[in-house]
């Protein structure tokens, strides 16, 4: 409408007046990924908070996200429009807890999905996204990899590697809804889609899938297959991304629940705000940046 349209203008305006970019997942509101200018999944958006030369990045997604670009980019400013969007899976892993873990399995790589806290990511080895996980583990020399925090990944990792997984207990509320029944049902609605799945679904919904993969991936996957329709199991914004680069194939969206809360938090009007203001600022300690910046490096040099 005509008032979103006005928000997006000044959006516009201010973004060149402050020399700042905006950076967006693929979750976030069609209209944010309208004036984004990068939207991608997770690996792809910390290689731009990493060659940007913004003064300022506004990151539409949630917490961990822009704590990395933070980490990637410590001398620009990072803006997170709303300040409580954080991955409820990154905050089911803590240190204390994974120090624990590393003192049970001394001869263990620590691989940690982006996904976690900075202060997490600072007591790990390398870290991964859903586009590099396998490749990632694989450039590993140990053979027992603490994979953390999502157990599903892990059940993932699993099958994939010859790896010894040791699994963490936390997993993602939107994906681990999607149930095998859901696809089951949008299959026998579309009986010659094929089912294309994040590895963060379940290990049921994961084991009906013709391809696992992440955000990114899922878009490649349907450009090169010669399927006409994809069930999709991921969450649902998504589909702005899917529909404008295959705008002649159709995706389903096998249930309601697909919808990643503190993803939707950030709202245009939020976006217009954090630019105008300059705020909410997002910040790391530089204790935990010197580490953490290790573990993101060496998964962004992993080929
Ligand atoms: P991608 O890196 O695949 O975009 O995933 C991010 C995320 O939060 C998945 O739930
Ligand atoms: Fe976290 Fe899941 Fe939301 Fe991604 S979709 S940000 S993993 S809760």
């Amino acid at each position: 409408n005509s008032n979103v349209k006005s928000i997006q203008e000044e959006i516009h305006r201010l973004k060149k007046e402050k020399n700042a970019i905006i950076l967006g997942h693929f979750y976030q509101r069609p209209e944010i990924q309208e004036v984004a200018d990068f939207v991608g999944d997770s690996f792809g958006l910390s290689q731009q908070a990493q060659q940007t030369d913004a003064d300022v990045i506004v990151f539409c997604g949630v917490h961990f996200m822009a704590e990395s670009a933070k980490i990637l980019s410590p001398d620009k400013k990072v803006i997170l429009p709303e300040p409580e969007a954080g991955c409820p899976m990154a905050d089911m892993a803590d240190v204390k807890q994974l120090k624990e873990m590393k003192k049970q399995h001394p001869d263990a790589a620590v691989v940690a999905y982006v996904n976690t806290t900075a202060a997490v990511k600072a007591h790990a080895d390398v870290c991964c996204t859903s586009a590099n996980v396998l490749k990632v583990v694989q450039s590993l020399p140990q053979e027992k990899i603490i994979y953390l925090p999502d157990r599903n990944m892990a059940d993932y990792l699993a099958k994939k590697t010859d790896k010894t997984i040791i699994r963490w207990p936390g997993y993602c509320y939107t994906h681990n809804w999607l149930t095998a029944d859901d696809v089951k049902k949008a299959k026998e609605e579309h009986p010659d889609a094929k089912i294309v799945v994040h590895p963060e679904c379940s290990d049921e919904v994961v084991s009906m899938a013709d391809k696992v993969t992440g955000t990114s991936g899922i878009i490649k996957y349907a450009g090169e297959s010669d399927a006409k329709t994809f069930i999709v199991g991921t969450e649902m914004g998504l589909n702005a991304a899917l529909k404008k680069e295959h705008p002649n194939k159709s995706f389903v969206f096998p249930s309601k629940k697909l919808i990643c809360a503190q993803m939707k938090a950030n709202t245009i009007e939020k976006v217009y705000e954090s630019l105008k203001t300059l705020s909410p600022e997002v910040f790391v300690s530089e204790e935990i940046r010197i580490s953490a910046i290790k573990a993101l490096d060496k998964m962004l040099q992993v080929k």
